[in-house]
């Protein structure tokens, strides 16, 4: 056992699969790259057999990420490993990942398979994987509520077939920290190859216990491997989280004695870019990436920071890449100073256009607000506009009336392909009379989900970040528009939902898709 604990990150798989929040090819790779930046081992790319556009987003991962390993899922078959080998072919520094589930309810209920058809199916699983690298994974999909002696039997099969790392999950978050140690010790200790592969943890947070349940894995199971993901994104209550189980091991080395190679001053940024990807705010009170982690509000606290900030401070809010909330630029600044602070904030720009693209809007934002904050020029990076998307619908004009006692009027000016639109409506309020408007004139049919402002930084000049979520036909779409007007942040965080709506492609969720 080494002193060495993998980050193993799939925000861009598993974090995916959750409802709206798939993400076009330029934004994986912009999440990629950060992911790069923040050192973690290993990136799950994407489930490249899922549809042309997972695809091309694991192999433009694998083309470009260098200092990360980079994985596809695959089921247990020998097209979907195919697919994942031939997207990974660029790639030096590869893995493939193949699962099948191994619990009496799954192979009955969902895969029609005798247990017997299973633990051929993974060995030739692991088998097929080792021919296109050294580097497989395997997972037992919900291996937690699996029979001890049947997975005994498998696992002991696909580390004799090569599998180099074994993946326990607990896909339905079913765990309590000390039984899913102890589960994973076990099987360490009853397979006799055990030792021949690294061990891993893959925790979903159905019971709010992901991150104590990967950290019992690590502790008493011997594991070596963490999958997460960053903000915890992930279907339902989403994945053990990045940044917690991250800053737990390293705030508590004391304890788990074990180190990582993460760079923590790049936690916070990857936080607000996958945030401002995907449309899923981060709430508050989040530890560590939450807007209040270090806020201290009571003034018992203020004064016992400001005497010794270890008196309430157990990490450094700098340590995990907050920024202090400067004014940075105005009106006045210059490409050049505006370049600079975007390369400091370490923010991603892939070319020339993208970075005059963002200047532009730069240049809108800080005629209308006269103070810039460093959390205003991230934002505009998560700006759809920036990014090179298709962008049927865009946000021309806006002008609402709003009176007391008068019911709210909208008029919205947007673009529709070539065309330009005005469309205008009656609402509840100011927003609700928007988004009539515009879906008067698209009539999408979709049904609004979610509706959320927050304010990007402090007090009323702050630009509001919307997000808005729309279902149409069983899909589900995040749409994000920031702006010092939340109206207009509305209106454009619909448009954005509505591009999603008509561009992002279909795909197969790897685990609710037959199989395999
Ligand atoms: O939760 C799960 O079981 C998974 C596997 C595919 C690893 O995500
Ligand atoms: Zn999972």
């Amino acid at each position: 056992m080494t002193d060495r604990l993998i980050i193993f990150d799939t925000t861009l798989r598993d974090g995916e699969q959750s409802p709206g929040a798939s993400m076009t090819r330029e934004e994986k790779l912009r999440i990629a790259r950060q992911l790069e930046r923040l050192r973690v081992d290993v990136i799950e790319a994407g489930f490249a057999a899922s549809s042309n556009g997972d695809f091309e987003a694991v192999r433009a991962i694998a083309n470009t990420v260098r200092d990360s390993t980079v994985c596809s899922l695959a089921r247990a078959n020998d097209r979907d490993i195919s697919r994942a080998a031939e997207a990974l072919a660029a790639s030096d520094n590869k893995r493939i990942h193949t699962f099948i589930a191994t619990s009496p309810l799954h192979m009955e209920k969902k895969l029609r398979m005798t247990p017997e058809q299973v633990y051929e199916q993974a060995k030739l699983a692991v088998r097929f994987a080792r021919r296109f690298t050294d580097n497989v994974e395997f997972s037992p999909e919900d291996g937690y509520r699996s029979e001890v002696d049947f997975l005994c039997r498998v696992l002991e099969a696909v580390i004799a077939e090569g599998a180099t790392t074994i993946n326990i999950p607990d896909t339905v978050g079913y765990a309590v920290p000390e039984l899913y140690g102890a589960f994973l010790r076990e099987l360490r200790e009853k397979i006799p190859n055990s030792d021949k592969a690294v061990w891993s943890v893959h925790c979903h947070n159905d019971l709010g216990m992901a991150v104590a349940n990967s950290l019992a894995g690590v502790k008493i199971g011997g594991a070596r491997q963490i999958e997460c993901t960053i903000n915890g994104l992930g279907e339902r209550a989403g994945n053990c989280s990045l940044e917690e189980v991250v800053m737990a091991v390293k705030t508590r080395r004391d304890f788990f004695g074990l180190d990582v190679g993460i760079d923590t001053t790049q936690i916070v940024p990857a936080s607000k870019l996958v945030s401002g990807i995907t449309g899923f705010p981060v709430q508050p009170n989040k530890a560590v990436v939450g807007a209040n982690a270090f806020a201290h509000a009571s003034g018992i606290h203020q004064d016992g920071v400001l005497k010794a900030r270890q008196t309430y401070e157990i990490m450094r809010a700098e340590d995990v890449g907050w920024v202090a909330n400067k004014i940075v630029l105005g009106k006045l600044s210059g490409r050049n100073a505006f370049k600079q602070r975007v390369q400091e904030l370490g923010i991603p720009v892939e070319s020339e256009g993208e970075l005059n693209a963002a200047f532009t809007k730069f240049k809108e934002l800080a005629d209308r607000k006269a103070e810039i904050f460093d959390e205003d020029i991230q934002a505009l990076f998560s700006d759809e506009a920036v990014t090179p998307h298709d962008e049927h619908f865009k946000l021309v004009s806006l002008a609402q009336r709003a009176e007391t006692g008068e019911r709210p009027h909208a008029r919205v000016v947007f673009k529709q392909g070539a065309q330009e639109v005005a469309a205008e409506a009656d609402g509840n309020g100011p927003v609700d009379a928007s988004f009539k408007a515009i879906e008067g004139e698209v009539k999408s049919g979709s049904e609004l989900l979610l509706y959320s402002v927050n304010a990007i930084t402090t007090g009323t000049e702050s630009q509001g970040e919307v997000t808005v979520r729309l279902a149409r036909a069983g899909r589900i779409v995040n749409g994000t528009g920031a702006d010092p007007d939340i109206i207009a942040a509305s209106a454009k965080a619909y448009l954005n939902a509505l591009n999603k709506l008509y561009t992002t492609p279909e795909r197969l969720n790897p685990q609710t898709s037959l199989a395999p």
